[in-house]
């Protein structure tokens, strides 16, 4: 009866199991251990362990695990069996003694299945690789996207060193055709055109930069924060001009420097920016005003803030506003991804974005932690 009583039990555990006599046979085979192996009772009791589980040439390592456990100690290590069919399983087996009175009188083995476990691992790993990828791309989606936006300022922004070049180049000509060219002008002219090509080549390969895909660590190293507010202004400086948009910059050129992706920061400033450049284009009012500034922010960080005097936002809107998707503009005009975007970047710097009502103004400040210099990177 007792003996049916613990066969029901140790039957119903579901790590494989059994126990070994003093003379290194098999006494009992739980229901998991036939499954695992494919060993039945029958083909099991009576037979020492190391015949029936041991991969080629390891038939020492059990007999020796074994005689440990008879001795009294208790061994827990992780193996590789291989069961009737040939498979090889990883397993984790924990041998006890069983000692009554003093005295030894039989060995338990428990394995555990570490090939599920193991599989569960891999699927996760997998899956947050996956995930990464995703917001990799989506932060890359919402940049082509605000690149897009920013088109018509790069137009711009090309227009003026190419004017600029033209006039030179009509000088020239004016000059040959009425055979008054001074020869030693030349060098001079030359010079001019030479740093209006310098200037566009800076505009075009920061867009190149600005839209190569970040990769998931996004290239961090220690920066002045100003630099991504310089470079965003290389791209759309110009459009916020013709827009009527009155752009104040106030850069403390003094600031500690910040442990930071240039891109990903550059990408955040560039969206608060243009979202303050749609908010005041839907209003009429004159003076229409961003204002950046970048600041010491207490003793150990630096911010930006950027801020509009476009209104407020209303309060139902502006608790939404770092959701994914939402936006409160046309299609084609907002994907609704630029702030959540921005806060999972911030966070990634360890900074932090917040959004304060001054006034009229609607205000966003980034902040982030400076560096001291006696950082380990
Ligand atoms: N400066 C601002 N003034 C008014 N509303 C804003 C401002 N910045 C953001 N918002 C609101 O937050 C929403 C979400 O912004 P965002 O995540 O950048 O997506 P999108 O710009 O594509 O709509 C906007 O649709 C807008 O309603
Ligand atoms: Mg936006």
């Amino acid at each position: 009866m007792q003996r049916e009583y613990f066969q029901e039990i140790f039957n119903n555990v579901l790590s494989a199991m059994i126990l070994i006599n003093n003379k290194g046979e098999i006494t009992y085979i739980n229901r998991e251990f036939s499954r695992l192996f494919g060993y039945s009772p029958d083909e099991s009791i009576g037979k020492p362990l190391s015949d029936l589980i041991s991969p080629q040439g390891n038939e020492k390592e059990i007999t020796e695990n074994i005689e440990r456990v008879k001795k009294g100690e208790q061994v827990l290590k992780e193996v590789v069996r291989q069961g009737k069919n040939g498979e090889l399983i990883e397993l984790v087996v924990i041998g006890s003694p069983i000692i009554i009175k003093d005295k030894h009188v039989a060995s338990s083995i428990v394995f555990s299945d570490m090939t599920e476990r193991k599989e569960n691992q891999i699927k996760l790993e997998k899956a947050n690789k996956e995930l990464k990828e995703a917001t990799s791309k989506l932060i890359h989606t919402e940049r082509i996207s605000a690149l897009g936006e920013l088109t018509s300022s790069i137009a711009h922004e090309l227009n003026q060193p190419l004017n600029n070049m033209k006039i030179v180049c009509q000088d020239i000509l004016r000059d040959v055709a009425k055979d008054r060219l001074e020869v030693e002008t030349i060098p001079e002219s030359i010079e001019d055109m030479e740093e209006q090509i310098n200037k566009m080549a800076r505009i075009i390969d920061h867009m190149r930069i600005f839209t190569r895909r970040l990769d998931s660590n996004m290239n961090m190293e220690k920066i002045n924060i100003n630099d991504p507010i310089k470079n965003m202004f290389l791209l759309i400086g110009e459009q916020l001009k013709t827009k009527n948009i009155d752009t104040v910059k106030n850069l403390n050129e003094e600031l500690p420097r910040v442990w930071g992706s240039s891109i990903g920061l550059e990408q955040i400033f560039t969206n608060i920016l243009i979202n303050a450049r749609h908010a005041l284009e839907e209003k009429e009012c004159k003076n229409k005003k961003i204002e950046i500034e970048s600041f010491i922010n207490g003793e150990n960080e630096v911010s930006v803030s950027i801020k509009n005097n476009g209104g407020l936002i209303p309060l139902d809107i502006k608790e939404r506003i770092f959701e994914p998707f939402f936006t409160t503009k046309e299609p084609g005009k907002g994907t609704g991804l630029g702030l959540s975007i921005s806060k999972k970047i911030i966070e990634e710097h360890s900074g932090r974005i917040e959004i304060e009502d001054e006034g009229q103004w609607t205000k966003f400040i980034i902040t982030l932690p400076a560096l001291t210099g006696n950082e380990v990177k």
